[in-house]
């Protein structure tokens, strides 16, 4: 199945509105990075910029992102400040609601978002991660890098994230055009830059896990309770086991 392709992802994006943004492409074989790419390019347009596998994808937290198969999606979406005004500390937020609403609309799979910006799906007792994004700024642009694992079987991810990971495919036992998912994705993100923050926030908070017990990591120490719900910045409430509140506005997230 050739589901993308340079030619395709032009085509598709040319039938969307991007509301009035311009993308150049870059399109890749195979590629360190997409967010270094497009860190590294002097665009003077916006820029997706589009690999069927990395070779040294990266994660948050200086992790690694597993990105040797060309049947996942690996791009990165990168913003000029200059022309589009927003609040970086919304894109996390924008780009899990971006995905979200792509892969329910072209999938009908509804991805569970854990604060700030995984997209997990129910797996055995647990949850399995589907989606990662890497979102990085400087004063010039914003760029927002996504991992999503489309068309994979499980025997293409590595023993170590063989329990911990899943796909589209696996989920619903079928496979889906990348480009159109890319070109999907890439609209949303555009509207939600121009949306109000509480459209972007009623819009995130639909598929947002609120009411389940988690546990992170504060000063040092750590803690459980259960996520309640978020600020009108974007940060997570949760509710300690001692009944106190704390807003959690950076870091990590684990489901217990
Ligand atoms: C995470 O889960 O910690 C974030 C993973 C982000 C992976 C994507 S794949 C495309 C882009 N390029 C990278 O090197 N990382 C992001």
């Amino acid at each position: 199945m050739n589901d993308m392709s340079e030619w395709e992802i032009k085509r598709l994006l040319r039938e969307k509105n991007l509301y009035n943004l311009y993308y150049e492409v870059i399109y890749k074989n195979s590629t360190e990075s997409t967010n270094d790419d497009a860190k590294k390019s002097d665009n003077k347009n916006n820029l997706l910029v589009v690999a069927e596998r990395q070779t040294a994808g990266r994660g948050r937290y200086g992790r690694s992102f597993h990105s040797e198969s060309d049947k996942g999606i690996y791009f990165t979406i990168k913003i000029n400040k200059i022309n589009n005004s927003g609040d970086v500390n919304f894109i996390p937020l924008i780009a899990a609601a971006a995905v979200s609403q792509a892969v329910c609309l072209i999938c009908g799979i509804d991805l569970i978002i854990k604060w700030p910006n995984d997209l997990l799906c129910k797996k055995g007792g647990g949850y399995g991660k589907v989606c990662g994004i890497l979102t990085e700024s400087n004063a010039s642009y914003v760029i927002a890098g996504i991992g999503l694992n489309v068309n994979n079987d499980i025997t293409d991810f590595p023993d170590a994230l063989k329990k911990t990971a899943s796909s589209l495919k696996i989920i619903s036992g079928k496979t889906y055009s990348r480009a159109e998912i890319i070109c999907e994705i890439t609209d949303n993100f555009t509207r939600l830059l121009r949306v109000s923050r509480e459209q972007l926030l009623g819009e995130y908070k639909k598929r947002l896990a609120l009411d389940t017990d988690i546990s992170f990591e504060q000063d040092g120490a750590i803690y459980k309770g259960r996520a309640a719900g978020i600020t009108e910045n974007g940060n997570l409430i949760a509710v300690l086991e001692n009944g106190e509140k704390t807003v959690i506005q950076s870091g990590e997230i684990e489901f217990i």
